[in-house]
């Protein structure tokens, strides 16, 4: 796979140009002969998941594609054309979870379920009423943040496939590079204040409380907004998700200084509005690779309920050896 447009930008759209061949029924038999049940073809963190990527990075076409991935040194990626477009549910799932796999370890996004593959879509206006509905899970648009905020160990990647794009003219998707934003803070006065605040103040996270234990046991995580972590090629990255800090410093009021506030609406002015972005309609058959800590990701609005994408988040740390609970529904 080869990028088709020169870029300097590390968020792009490559052609996936993949010869899948005898490779995708191997892929399949694989994760069929590791998994009795498919979970409601969403799947689990297999209990042997490094043997597994170990035995799925031996098939060429899917060793191809994680290294074509890391090579690109994206921290963004659209690829377009996967070649899962004609596959029965089950089968496109087992492919995207092996995907997944070879990049990291998928987690669980369902608590309830255990499900590391995430129906992204519209529920039906029934069900919707019903109960407590996320950004996943309804029209409209998703505001600029980092999934899993609000846990110790957001992963450091999720990838999104397209099976069904939104036939109006919504539903872009978004993704902002967290050096862009850090570059924009550096020049201005107030941007570097808000920078040096932002990456030394604990700000408070709240769990939505739909996921949280218990609605009368207040549930959120201290943490910086930016920060340099180890073990990634260098930068800044960032946890991001306006509402859920708001709602955080309105349990906690004692930590919202003024200027700490002033700093965080700076943030949200600069990523809702005027940092550059990629923005596209993604077509259907497409597999967004994103980092979720050095990006920033969110989409337009749309009305077109037939949207559908599946979501999986994959942590570069095994299952076994994660802290705190793995992301959630939400985001
Ligand atoms: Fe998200």
């Amino acid at each position: 796979m080869h990028p088709t447009t020169a870029t300097s930008s590390p968020i792009f759209i490559l052609p996936a140009n993949l010869k899948w061949g005898d490779d995708l029924a191997r892929v399949i038999a694989i994760v069929r002969h590791h998994f009795d049940d498919f979970n409601g073809n969403g799947f689990y963190p297999h209990p042997r998941e490094e043997s597994l990527q170990r035995e799925l990075l031996a098939v060429p076409a899917l060793a191809g594609l994680a290294r074509a991935i890391g090579a690109s040194g994206a921290r963004g990626l659209a690829i377009t054309g996967l070649g899962l477009g004609a596959l029965a549910e089950a089968d496109r799932n087992a492919v995207l979870y092996a995907i997944a796999l070879t990049r990291g370890f998928p987690t669980s996004t369902d608590q309830r379920t255990g499900r590391v593959a995430w129906d992204v879509r519209a529920r039906p206006a029934h069900e919707a009423q019903s109960r407590f509905t996320t950004f996943s899970e309804r029209v409209g648009g998703a505001d600029m943040h980092t999934d899993s905020s609000f846990y110790p160990m957001p992963e450091e990647q999720f990838m999104l496939y397209v099976v069904k794009a939104a036939r109006c003219q919504g539903g872009a998707s978004l993704l902002i590079d967290v050096d862009d934003i850090v570059r924009a803070l550096a020049r201005s006065a107030a941007g570097r204040a808000a920078f040096t605040l932002l990456c030394a103040a604990s700000v408070p996270f709240r769990v939505p409380s739909v996921y949280a234990a218990s609605d009368e046991q207040l549930e959120y995580h201290l943490a910086p907004v930016f920060h340099r972590p180890d073990g990634e090629d260098g930068g800044w990255a960032m946890r991001w998700r306006y509402d859920s800090i708001c709602k955080g410093l309105a349990a906690r009021p004692d930590l919202g200084s003024a200027p700490l506030r002033a700093a965080l609406e700076l943030v949200n002015e600069l990523v809702e509005y005027s940092a550059p972005r990629f923005s596209h309609r993604l077509p259907d058959d497409t597999l967004l690779w994103a980092d979720n800590h050095r990006t920033l990701h969110g989409r337009s609005p749309y009305t077109d309920a037939a949207r559908h994408l599946i979501r999986i988040r994959m942590s570069n740390t095994p299952n076994a050896r994660r802290v705190g609970p793995s992301g959630i529904a939400a985001d």
